[in-house]
């Protein structure tokens, strides 16, 4: 890995990685829709030693707008090798129950959008005839809870499109890397009971940086214990699921009391 490029790079955990990056010198292209907030980051990731750093501010909802951003990635960020995907939203599971616009807009930031801006980028790649593309979901997409069915569907349906882009992109020699992390304490989180309990960004960010730079494995659970509680749950019939939520709350999804 030599040159990466982050999708939602203001994201909690994609700035625990970017900082990874620097330290070992390596040129970034920074993209978020806060242009001040980018300007602050790429001082900070210089700072710490990152060779190059651009930023590209714009609003990733907007599929329009997806070709701008590749066009500027050719140009100004030639011969990129790697893409992290790290942006996302989590709106509140109480607002979208009663909202078809607003279960629509997180089903569009969390998988619509990122799927069209995958779909974009994997012709980069799949013409480089290499590199490495890893994209956040989450655990909330293995199993679907109550709490927070509709970002867990988002994160679900991204992940099976993964596998499937993974399929697509073997023979090119692309590799394509699924990470799902578990309740991680970053800002998307900061309001949930029990965030403080929650695994630090920089340990996240540590499995992260590690599968980037190994181009490997295909899917990642971070911290690794998601692995096995998640083949767990799994395997727990829906009713048993359901009861065992509903008997052993507070869900993690749960915001603190005011
Ligand atoms: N925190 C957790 O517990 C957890 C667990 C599992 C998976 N994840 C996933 O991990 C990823 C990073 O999460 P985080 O906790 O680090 O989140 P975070 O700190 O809340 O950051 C979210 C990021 O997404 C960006 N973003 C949101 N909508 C965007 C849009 N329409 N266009 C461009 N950028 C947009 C934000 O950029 P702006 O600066 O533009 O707002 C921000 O950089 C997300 O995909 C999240 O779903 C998080």
């Amino acid at each position: 890995m030599k040159k990466l490029i982050v999708l939602g790079a203001t994201s909690g955990i994609a700035q625990a990685v970017q900082r990874k990056a620097a330290q070992e010198g390596k040129e970034l292209l920074l993209v978020a829709r806060s242009a001040g907030r980018l300007e602050v980051l790429r001082q900070d990731l210089l700072v710490r030693g990152a060779a190059n750093v651009l930023t590209f501010a714009i609003d990733l909802d907007n599929i329009e707008q997806h070709a701008r951003l590749i066009d500027f990635a050719q140009k100004n960020f030639a011969g990129f090798d790697t893409l992290l995907l790290a942006y996302g939203s989590m709106l509140d599971q109480t607002q979208c129950d009663h909202s078809g616009e607003l279960t629509a807009q997180q089903l569009h930031t969390d998988f619509v959008s990122a799927a069209a801006l995958l779909t974009a980028f994997s012709d980069y790649f799949e013409s480089r005839k290499g590199g490495c593309i890893a994209v956040i979901t989450s655990v909330a997409g293995d199993r679907i809870r109550r709490s927070n069915y509709v970002y867990g569907t988002a994160k679900g349906a991204l992940t099976l499109f993964l596998a499937g882009l993974r399929s697509r992109l073997r023979g090119a020699g692309v590799k394509v890397i699924t990470i799902k992390p578990g309740p991680v304490n970053t800002a998307m989180t900061a309001h949930l009971e029990n965030s403080g309990r929650f695994a630090d960004p920089e340990m996240v960010a540590q499995d992260i940086y590690r599968a980037l730079q190994r181009q490997s494995p295909k899917i990642v659970y971070t911290p690794g214990l998601w692995r096995y509680i998640m083949m767990a749950v799994r395997a727990i019939p829906e009713p048993v699921f359901n009861w065992l939520v509903s008997r052993h709350g507070p869900s993690p999804a749960r915001s603190k009391k005011p």
